[in-house]
């Protein structure tokens, strides 16, 4: 029992793409929780702050004793509704207790930058999370926006796809840092030289 629970989506990373109803409700807590980078966007003057890190069970014990007398925001990349803190969140607090602020999913600024339709695509996580994932999705020839991390293989992805057909990787990293970059190559060509750290990657059928 004790305060609501903030988590607030900040989007994919600058001040340009965090929306301002994010920026307020951080104002309004006096704990805040998320990653270095992402309180890095916050005021955190005058604020107790925490970094996650991979013991979430911790993370959560901290919530609950600060939430019994303060507003605890939880800051979490792109949007919460979507492979974020929020799924385990959910599970160890009720609904009633939690208020989610949306941000701008890094799928949605992929799909902008490449000018793309997501409305018929399916938008799925490697990240962490074994390739064979990507199966279920091959037959049917769809755009697909992924998750990844910087254990996945470019090789691995390449050469599953290849078994459906001609497909076009976008490589899309670092969006809406200064570091941005995409790198797009098909599966008969040869796969690029770079780490999948903060990627993500984009998935098209290509029938030329
Ligand atoms: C834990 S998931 C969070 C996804 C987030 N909730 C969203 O809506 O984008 C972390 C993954 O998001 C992607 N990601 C987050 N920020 C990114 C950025 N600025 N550029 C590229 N990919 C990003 C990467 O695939 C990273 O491995």
């Amino acid at each position: 029992m004790g305060n609501k629970v903030k988590v607030i989506g900040i989007g994919p990373g600058s001040a340009e793409y965090l929306l301002p109803k994010a920026l307020q409700e951080g104002e309004l807590c006096k704990v805040l929780i998320g990653s270095a980078r992402a309180l890095e966007l916050f005021n955190t003057k005058g604020k107790e702050t925490k970094i996650i890190d991979k013991n979430l069970m911790d993370v959560l014990e901290f919530i609950e004793e600060k939430r019994k007398t303060e507003v605890v925001g939880v800051l979490v990349s792109g949007d919460p509704g979507f492979y974020s803190m929020l799924a385990f969140l959910k599970k160890h607090i009720p609904s009633e207790d939690l208020e989610v602020i949306p941000g701008i999913s890094s799928l949605q600024i992929a799909f902008s930058r490449l000018k793309l339709i997501w409305q018929e695509g399916y938008l799925l996580s490697i990240h962490g999370r074994p390739l064979d994932n990507l199966i279920p999705y091959m037959e049917k020839r769809k755009v697909l926006g992924v998750l990844v991390d910087k254990n996945c293989s470019l090789e691995e992805i390449k050469l599953l796809l290849k078994k459906w057909g001609r497909w076009k990787i976008h490589i899309c990293g670092n969006l809406t840092y200064p570091e941005e970059f995409i790198i797009t190559f098909n599966t008969d060509e040869e796969v690029p030289t770079v780490s999948l750290d903060n990627c993500v990657v984009v998935i098209e059928p290509d029938e030329e």
